[in-house]
């Protein structure tokens, strides 16, 4: 394993012995999230899980993990907990998610949640948030949205599951708070990659196979 792929495993197991017998547990999306679920099978405690992604339910079915629907009004409506990667995480707790796209579900589970635990390498600490920020967007009146968000190039990806394009803000992020703001107040924008830090119970960081935990709202 490279040295991040080792800092991504330690800071999943970590995150994986905060989880109680019983809970109901939301689960993230991308290569970190794939050790937390390797974590949580090998614990074999009995949680009751929803998915952010097809990839991660199709991971976690595959391992043995108990795996509810989180679409609709039959849907978990309340999570215990959630545990998720991160592209970038500042000092003060804002957060950057959807490398894999899957930012506007990561952001429902995390709200639905009780606590939100962020699990990232080290490299993922930054000074200060940079482009690229992740971006789902409505097709009806794209062209619209794209004119009135200036700063945004489409990616080239398929679909998010819920038929959401997706693209990246490419501008200024020196004021996460008036962004999250402004982009939140865009029509056509379903949502963003932006994560307050109130959003977050904790960042759990490995530095090497040493884990550190970065409490933001205890
Ligand atoms: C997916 C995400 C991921 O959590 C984020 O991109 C980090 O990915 P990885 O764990 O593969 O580094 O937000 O939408």
């Amino acid at each position: 394993m490279n040295p991040s792929d080792i800092e991504k495993q330690a800071a999943a197991v970590a995150a994986a012995e905060l989880v109680e017998s019983g809970m109901k547990l939301g689960l993230g999306t991308g290569s970190t999230v794939a050790f937390l679920l390797q974590a949580l099978a090998d614990r074999a405690i009995d949680v009751e899980c929803v998915s952010t992604s097809p990839q991660t339910e199709k991971i976690a079915r595959e391992l043995g993990l108990n795996v509810s629907s989180f679409a609709g009004l039959d849907g978990v409506a309340h999570l215990d907990m959630a545990i998720d990667g991160a592209d970038q995480v500042d000092p003060a707790g804002w957060i950057i998610k959807g490398g894999g796209a899957a930012h506007t579900r990561e952001k429902c589970v995390a709200a639905a949640a009780d606590r939100f635990i962020v699990i990232v390498s080290s490299e993922k600490l930054v000074p200060a948030l940079s482009a690229p920020l992740p971006l789902e967007l409505l097709d009806y009146g794209l062209a619209a949205t794209l004119r009135a968000l200036g700063t945004v190039s489409l990616r080239d990806v398929p679909r998010s599951p819920d038929g959401g394009v997706i693209a990246d803000w490419l501008g200024s992020l020196d004021d996460p708070a008036s962004l999250a703001a402004r982009l939140s107040a865009t029509p056509g924008v379903i949502d963003h990659g932006l994560f307050s830090p109130d959003m977050t119970e904790r960042v759990v960081v490995a530095e090497g196979t040493t884990t550190r935990h970065i409490m933001i709202n205890a």
